[in-house]
């Protein structure tokens, strides 16, 4: 894989230097999942606006055991793994079937990995469970070392895929494929296109924690950074960008802003108004990730949804 050879050398000094500086600026959304932002995200997935958690919940929990049946899978490798609360009822299938072996969470956020794969020991004694560190926009070549190749079944829940950019799906979509065998399975969870007050509902919800997840970039820039970004300044703006269908993220500040970034030997100047961009999360038609699937080599698509139609996984082979 060149291609991922080559992300690899990207250094998060200059990424973030890169992104603070480009028009219009970003940050990168890795910077949401430190110890503070798993907590939050976590909270998110407990708020009444927020479908998605037990949208895939109800999905998983309906067809897991056809998806042990179906893939027969020895290996599951689990992408942005988190806490692994939700994989839980797709891993009870796959023990009850009997084949299974391994599970292999992978996420960026170690902390938040190895409580999970604590949790998981203990429930299914008979698996191994091995945890990886890695970010999955780099670190994919690691799974060509995980499980039997034809008989893995790489899960991406939670709508993460939703939120790279058009190019970045693209990208992760042949990384993946160039990385896995012939047989091996995809699960991934997509959210779907729905009308928008439910959409700003459930990224700007009434108790805040949204706005707290995402502003919580800042403090974790200004910790390990040495920055004094002043993060009262940022107002929290989640709009529908309805030509891309999708959320978009940001943060504006309120006051003009001078902050240093003492690691980076950086100063950032923003007017008042000047925005942050930090995530997007694209919502799907089931048509549009078919011909992305076709386009990365993954065949025998099959969609699933829940009754209220909210959100969808897709399980497809890798030819
Ligand atoms: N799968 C869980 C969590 C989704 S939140 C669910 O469905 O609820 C996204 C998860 O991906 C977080 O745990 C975060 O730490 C992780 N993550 C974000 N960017 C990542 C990256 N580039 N590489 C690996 N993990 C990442
Ligand atoms: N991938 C999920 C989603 O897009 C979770 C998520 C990622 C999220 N970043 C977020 C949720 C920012 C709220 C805000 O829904």
């Amino acid at each position: 894989m060149n291609e991922s050879a080559s992300i690899d050398t990207i250094d998060p000094h200059a990424e973030l230097r890169r992104a603070l500086s480009s028009r219009p600026r970003t940050i990168p959304p890795r910077w949401l999942y430190d110890d503070r932002g798993s907590e939050l995200f976590d909270e998110i997935t407990r708020l009444p606006e927020y479908y998605p958690t037990e949208a895939e919940r109800e999905i998983l929990s309906a067809n897991s055991a056809m998806i042990a049946e179906l893939t027969g899978a020895t290996t599951v490798v689990e992408l942005g793994s988190g806490t692994s609360d939700k994989t839980r009822t797709l891993l009870d299938a796959f023990v009850a079937h009997g084949e299974i072996q391994r599970f292999a969470p992978l996420d960026v956020s170690e902390a938040t990995l190895l409580y999970a794969a604590e949790v998981l020991n203990q429930r299914y004694p008979d698996l191994v469970v091995e945890p990886v560190v890695g970010d999955f926009t780099r670190h994919l070549a690691k799974l060509s070392s995980i499980g039997d190749p034809g008989s893995r079944l790489i899960a991406f829940l939670g709508g993460t895929i939703g939120n790279f950019y058009l190019e970045e799906r693209k990208a992760f979509l042949g990384a993946l494929s160039d990385v896995l065998a012939a047989g091996d399975w995809v699960m991934i969870g997509i959210d779907l296109v729905k009308p928008i007050e439910r959409l700003i509902a459930a990224y700007d919800d009434s108790a805040g924690v949204t706005g707290a997840f995402i502003r919580n970039a800042l403090v974790a820039i200004n910790r390990e950074m040495g920055g004094d970004i002043d993060v009262g300044n940022f107002e929290y703006v989640a709009m529908w960008d309805s030509r891309e269908e999708r959320i978009d993220m940001r943060l504006r500040a309120s006051e003009p802003e001078r902050a240093t970034l003492a690691a980076l030997d950086l100063e950032v100047d923003l007017e008042a108004g000047e925005e942050l961009r930090v995530e997007i999360s694209t919502k799907f038609r089931e048509e549009r990730l078919r011909e992305e699937l076709t386009d990365g080599g993954f065949v025998d698509h099959e969609f699933f949804t829940d009754e209220a139609g909210d959100f969808a996984l897709v399980l497809a082979r890798r030819a």
